[in-house]
């Protein structure tokens, strides 16, 4: 009898599914096949970011590293968890773009390490939100906003005011944005401590939220896409 049963032949999807580590190898074997066959070519492809070498493009040149100041408000964005509740990627889908602005380009999130753009929106996209308001506006914001949104849900973060910004490590993390490939030069390292010096959490905040979706003036009616 057992031995009928050992030449049946058994299919692989059933000794897959029997075996739970064989599952997950084969899972992963696949994943990684995919994963390789979408990541990889992005890194190699000159269309992954728009074409910086087109002279029609001219103002696609205006996207820069952070200052050393908007790097630390950067850093304390992802420190609260903004990102849990805002996006920073606008789609290019016309009621996103009647609300926010023109849809974000790969090249606005070049110098991101990781990127912001996020998925959840409890509040407002944010990628666009560079000179919308007035700092005092943002200040005001941060530091309770129902104060000037009534309905708002979002929380109070009024410790951004008490804590100042440490200069010896902006210096160190410009320095690892640099080993990450954002072209900061020399000056830029060893200026990040004394250009952060004596600046509050909620400065670096509003510095770097006053900077996002800034850096390119749009030419009205411009396309980018191939
Ligand atoms: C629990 C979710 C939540 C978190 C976390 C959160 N927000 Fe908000 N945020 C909202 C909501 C909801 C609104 C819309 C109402 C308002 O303006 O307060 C908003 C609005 C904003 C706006 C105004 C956007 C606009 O276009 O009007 C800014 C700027 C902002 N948030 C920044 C931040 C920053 C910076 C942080 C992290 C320190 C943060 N938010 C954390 C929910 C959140």
């Amino acid at each position: 009898m057992s031995k009928q049963k050992s030449n049946k032949r058994v299919p692989l999807q059933e000794k897959l599914e029997k075996n739970v580590w064989a599952l997950v190898l084969a899972t992963a074997m696949v994943v990684s096949v995919g994963g390789i066959v979408q990541i990889v070519p992005l890194f190699y492809l000159d269309s992954t970011f728009e074409d910086l070498s087109n002279p029609d493009f001219e103002e696609l040149k205006g996207v820069r590293p952070y200052t050393a100041l908007e790097l630390a408000g950067r850093d304390i964005y992802q420190r609260e968890g903004c990102y849990l509740c805002h996006s920073q990627m606008i789609r290019p889908f016309r009621d996103e773009k009647d609300r926010y602005g023109h849809y974000s380009l790969a090249v606005e999130s070049k110098y991101d390490h990781p990127f912001q753009w996020g998925s959840k929106r409890t509040g407002p996209d944010l990628a666009r939100v560079g000179g919308k308001y007035s700092d005092e506006w943002h200040r005001q914001h941060m530091r309770d906003p129902r104060s000037v949104v009534p309905e708002s849900v979002m929380p109070r973060y009024p410790w951004l005011d008490d804590a100042t910004i440490d200069g010896v490590g902006m210096e160190k993390r410009v320095k690892a944005m640099r080993v990450l490939g954002v072209p900061y030069t020399d000056e830029d390292i060893k200026g990040a401590a004394a250009s952060v010096e004596g600046k509050t959490e909620m400065d670096a905040m509003v510095a770097y939220l006053q900077v996002l979706g800034t850096m390119i003036k749009f030419v009205p009616g411009r396309e980018y896409r191939d």
